[in-house]
């Protein structure tokens, strides 16, 4: 089989926002405790943080990190985390049916986000509180001082602000499971107002609204049209959440939901376009899409806690999936994706960053180690960074629930400050090598400076701390570039990263 790319510097998508590779830590099961933060861990740092998973995130190059949920920040108050350890109370998460020891929050997370080199993305919780709790919040993370909150936190050991810039108006509150949920009109309200009041404090901060959190909830896309209508010149995002899963065990099928997820981005697209054109606004609002991954390998194994059975566990397991070899390729496909959305996709996170649906896992007082799906979020955060380039792809397809798809799926990227050009590519044909040959004579000479490829006999296989390289990238070869076209042959069911200095 063939496949044929055109690639040219003057066709661009968009300018890629470097935050379409954040990620998301919620205080849920393992993240934070035994993740992130496990004092008396052989790497623990004087603040209890693990050492070995900094690494690892530093190594992902994690922009920004949304915090501190998810459905635990509809009932969370952020005052229980701050102040001496031992006077913090315990309390019970409704969320997710556990207790929450509160030794982690605002002031750790913080210092843990200046170890791991990335910046917070915080959530206020509009489910059970409101604007009140926003505004105190904001005044003791970003005020200098001299005024109640900001001097807590001043007392609490913080002279400088914490200044955060990116603030979400709550979390999924279109969803019943959530403590607090709301009609589209009610929370619209809510999150205008608090928006306001936000903005009152200072003009510059970036703020997120809630959009649906998935394309199948009964009130989507209607929810983003009434919300958008409340919030439209008050906020800056909506936010869009989208799980996958191949319950079905129907690979051609799940491999072909990325172009659900880009249908479902176009769409709110156009609903923000609309409101925009209703209320003649100058403004544009981009989509942060801020939950996102592979979810379903551990629904089973988690009934027993969620349904209460096990009373009110310290961070038990939880949403611990073990992904394997096709999680690869459908998380390459999703970064693609928002790649070639980057022009109203400015901002995505990867739920989540340690234990919980993650990519780095961790076991308690041993090592930390890397999923299968590490690596596609790997190459993609590093390297995706610059322009996202208009392709232009010919490939033979299939038929699937999600209509006619392409079997080879690729993104580019032209960084014209380092003077790279690179190539994320997915082959979604189950038994077939295809040929493919991309035209790069617009850029001129080119010449290949790394090659990866992901390929595996077995779409089931799997990591684990025992044998944490068993699905690794491998260096890619026979690819070369002559005569301005590069050529390179795409393996079956394979994700494969190109990168060109030009
Ligand atoms: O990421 C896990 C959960 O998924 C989040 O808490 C919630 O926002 C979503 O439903």
């Amino acid at each position: 089989m063939k496949a044929a790319v055109t690639a040219h510097p003057h066709y661009v998508v968009s300018e890629i926002d470097p935050r379409l590779y954040g990620s998301f830590i919620e205080h849920l099961g393992r993240a934070v405790y035994t993740g992130i933060y496990e004092p008396g861990h052989p790497t623990a740092d004087a603040n209890g943080m693990r050492q070995d998973v900094i690494d690892l995130v530093r190594e992902l190059n994690v922009p920004i990190v949304r915090y501190p949920g998810g459905n635990f920040v509809s009932a969370y108050n952020w005052e229980d985390g701050i102040g001496p350890k031992e006077q913090r109370p315990v309390r019970l998460d409704l969320a997710w049916h556990t207790s929450e020891s509160n030794e982690v929050g605002l002031h750790e997370f913080a210092d843990w986000c200046t170890c791991a080199n990335t910046e917070m993305m915080l959530a206020v919780n509009l489910g059970s509180r409101g604007l009140d709790e926003a505004r105190n919040l904001l005044e003791y993370a970003n005020h200098p001082g001299g005024s109640k909150w900001s001097d807590k936190r001043i007392a609490n050991g913080r002279k400088e602000p914490f200044d955060v810039k990116l603030w979400c108006l709550g979390n999924e509150m279109d969803g019943p499971w959530q403590i607090g949920h709301k009609t589209a009109d009610e929370y619209g309200r809510l999150a205008h107002e608090t928006a306001k009041a936000m903005r009152a404090f200072s003009k510059s901060l970036e703020l997120v609204v809630c959009g649906s959190s998935n394309a199948k909830m009964p009130t989507y896309p209607e929810w983003e049209a009434t919300v958008l209508d409340h919030t439209y010149n008050e906020v800056d995002y909506i936010s869009l959440h989208m799980y996958f899963d191949n319950e079905a065990n129907d690979a051609p099928n799940y491999l072909a939901m990325s172009e659900k997820l880009d249908a479902y981005i176009v769409s709110v697209a156009g609903v923000i376009d609309y409101i925009k054109a209703k209320k003649r606004s100058n403004k544009q609002v981009y989509i942060s899409f801020d939950e996102w991954n592979v979810w379903y390998h551990s629904k089973e194994q988690d009934k027993k806690i969620l349904g209460g059975s096990d009373g009110w566990p310290f961070a038990p397991p939880l949403l611990e999936d073990i992904y394997n070899f096709e999680d690869v390729l459908q998380v390459g496909l999703i970064l693609n994706t928002f790649i070639r959305r980057s022009d109203v996709v400015k901002i995505a996170c990867l739920a989540q960053l340690v234990n919980v649906i993650a990519p780095i896992m961790t076991v308690p007082n041993g090592p930390a180690w890397r999923q299968t799906i590490f690596y596609p979020y790997l190459f993609a955060s590093n390297y995706g960074r610059g322009n996202a380039l208009d392709l232009k792809v010919e490939s033979p397809t299939y038929r699937s629930v999600a209509g006619d798809v392409a079997y080879v799926d690729v993104a580019g990227v032209h960084d014209r400050q380092t003077g790279h050009v690179t190539f994320f590519a997915v082959n979604r044909h189950s038994s077939e090598a295809i040929e493919t040959v991309v035209d790069l004579s617009g850029f001129g000479a080119a010449e290949i400076v790394d090659h990866q490829v992901m390929a595996h006999a077995d779409l089931k296989a799997v990591n684990s701390a025992e044998n944490p390289g068993n699905v690794s990238p491998r260096k890619g070869e026979g690819a070369a570039v002559a005569g301005g076209k590069l050529n390179l042959s795409l393996p079956a069911y394979s994700y494969q990263f190109i990168r060109l200095r030009l």
